[in-house]
């Protein structure tokens, strides 16, 4: 690949705010930067067919190896279709979720083996990493209370044990790659969160 853009991914249990962390992120860079915004699973026609199938709460006879395919593939699409040509273009793509969110939900989660879940990723990716991987850490509880207005999707309605032991997932995923990875404590107020976000994401840009 040659000239390259900023990838940046936030990460997070349900509830860890970083949709709408996204959101202010891109309003704030719009002005100044080449900037897009992308979620996991979707962000492609395709990706979004498979999304539904994944959040379905009626779907819940898939197998935790379908479901991780299922992630795969929606990624492998997004990746051709949209990430490879903004990093071409040198643009900087916020991404709602990426590749750590695999090893997190379905390794840490719900117990699949964590190798086999690295090796998809770089099968479905091509090895595509982020640049920089924002954290949002927050504790399972405040996590919910946040999303009680929401009708639980598939993944939501596993409960509290299933956000706990991703949490500690992606505490684990951290420490394995701290340069990439940069904890936020999400309880913080909005205000706070985007102050330091955006610390980190200018630096990463420097
Ligand atoms: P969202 O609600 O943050 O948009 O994400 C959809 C759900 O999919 C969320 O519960 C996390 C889950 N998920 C996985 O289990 N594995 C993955 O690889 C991705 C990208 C998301």
């Amino acid at each position: 690949m040659q000239k390259r853009g900023t990838f940046i991914s936030l990460e997070g249990i349900d509830g860890s705010g970083k949709t709408t962390l996204k959101e202010n992120l891109l309003a704030l860079m719009a002005g100044n930067y080449h900037v897009i915004g992308i979620r996991e699973p979707g962000g492609t026609v395709i990706s979004e067919k498979i999304r539904d199938m994944l959040l379905d709460v009626h779907n819940d006879g898939i197998i935790g190896k379908t479901e991780a395919l299922l992630y795969a593939a929606a990624r492998s699409q997004l990746v051709e279709e949209i990430i490879r040509p903004a990093l071409i273009q040198g643009k900087i793509i916020i991404a709602d979720r990426y590749m750590d969110s695999t090893i997190a939900y379905q390794g840490y989660g719900r117990g699949l083996d964590i190798e086999f879940l690295e090796d998809l990723n770089r099968l479905c990716t091509g090895g595509l990493k982020p640049d920089l991987t924002l954290l949002l850490d927050i504790d399972p509880e405040a996590g919910q209370s946040r999303r009680n207005q929401d009708i639980p999707d598939r993944l939501e309605k596993e409960g509290f044990e299933f956000q706990a032991r991703i949490r500690a997932g992606y505490l684990k995923l951290c420490e394995k790659d701290p340069s990439r990875i940069k904890v936020l404590d999400a309880s913080q107020t909005a205000e706070q969160l985007i102050r330091e976000a955006m610390g980190m994401i200018e630096a990463a840009l420097s």
